[in-house]
């Protein structure tokens, strides 16, 4: 079944109501198997953790319509894994990973018609996401859960071909030292949205944040992980306890080894030591690989390949990258899981 109310060239990143949904309670101890629901409104305990303490946790990944006209998932048993993570360190119950992964294919399946055509560059989003709820009060881990997964369909991150963009060093931090920087709670993008709507109203694309003990290295850039190309062709990228281990940053580092030859380090980014490279960009799901133009610090900018050009090595990242997530070249074993 089509779709003919979706006009795949406007999709953008905007909350549409899908069909279906996959929602599951953890009570005494366990998850319930799910269900699929056309309800998308959830019914809480007003005493919910997840509504006064914070305790919840999310993941992003997409489905992609593959070249073939299969359908691809990207790595879910790392978003499965990191939710893990995520639910450790708010005390929350792990989903297992084949719930995780389960959950999502049958959310892709029973919205099929919502994935957006090949060749449109647009995908499903799919949401997972764990909140603590039942009657309570205390700030103390919740008595029952629920798992829920929904998705929407999202256009392209670039309208009209990749274009760099511009970003401004934020004053403010998003995570402590050692803090839940590390973990996709929903505390950290609360803490983002000032920063990042501050930098929106001076015309950048968003802010990016200094680690939060020196405030002298760079650890991420709103919602996606920063790399860069240095002058000798090395790949670096922030390794910090307060950085969102992001799936394409770790993916990225795999592809820029075993495929361009780079030399791939995780280490510091040091905010006065820029011009060591030739290129530098975003990466994340949504983000896909977005080159970074420049970077405003202290009222001064400094620009890398070019404000308006996609410098050579970030647009190879890009289409291995995207290749593989749209099943035109061979991914490395086990990335792309069939729905
Ligand atoms: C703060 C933050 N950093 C990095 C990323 C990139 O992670 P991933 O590549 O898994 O989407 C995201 C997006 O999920 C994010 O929200």
């Amino acid at each position: 079944m089509g779709n003919e109310s979706i006009n795949w060239d406007k999709l953008g990143f905007d909350y549409i109501k899908t069909d279906k949904r996959y929602l599951a309670h953890w009570h005494d101890g366990e998850w319930d198997k799910g269900t699929l629901t056309e309800d998308n409104q959830l019914h809480i305990s007003e005493g919910s953790t997840a509504l006064h303490y914070g305790q919840q946790c999310f993941e992003g990944l997409k489905a992609y319509r593959a070249k073939d006209g299969s359908i691809n998932l990207f790595r879910p048993d790392q978003n499965a894994a990191r939710m893990q993570r995520s639910c450790s360190r708010l005390l929350m119950p792990h989903v297992p990973t084949e719930q995780f992964i389960e959950a999502c294919k049958q959310v892709v399946r029973a919205n099929e018609r919502f994935i957006p055509p090949y060749g449109t560059g647009g995908a499903l989003y799919l949401r997972p996401f764990v909140i603590g709820v039942g009657d309570n009060i205390g700030v103390r881990t919740a008595p029952e859960f629920i798992f829920s997964v929904f998705c929407i369909p999202v256009g392209p991150y670039f309208k009209g071909g990749m274009k760099p963009h511009n970003f401004v060093i934020s004053s403010y931090d998003r995570a402590a030292p050692q803090g839940t920087g590390a973990a996709k709670v929903g505390g950290n993008y609360a803490a983002s949205m000032m920063p990042g709507s501050e930098a929106r109203k001076y015309g950048f694309a968003d802010a990016i944040y200094l680690d939060p003990l020196t405030h002298s290295k760079i650890e991420e850039v709103g919602s996606a992980n920063f790399f860069g190309i240095t002058h000798d062709d090395q790949f670096i990228t922030p390794k910090s306890p307060s950085v969102l281990p992001g799936i394409t940053r770790l993916s990225l580092i795999e592809l820029a080894e075993s495929r361009l030859g780079l030399k791939v380090i995780e280490g510091d980014v040091f905010i006065d030591k820029l011009d060591q490279f030739k290129e530098a960009g975003a990466c994340g799901t949504a983000a896909v690989i977005s080159p970074i133009g420049g970077i405003s610090y202290k009222d001064k900018m400094h620009v890398f390949h070019s404000e308006t050009e996609v410098g050579p090595v970030t647009q190879r990242l890009y289409q291995e990258l995207t290749g593989i997530q749209f099943g035109e070249i061979e991914g490395p074993a086990g990335w792309i899981v069939k729905v």
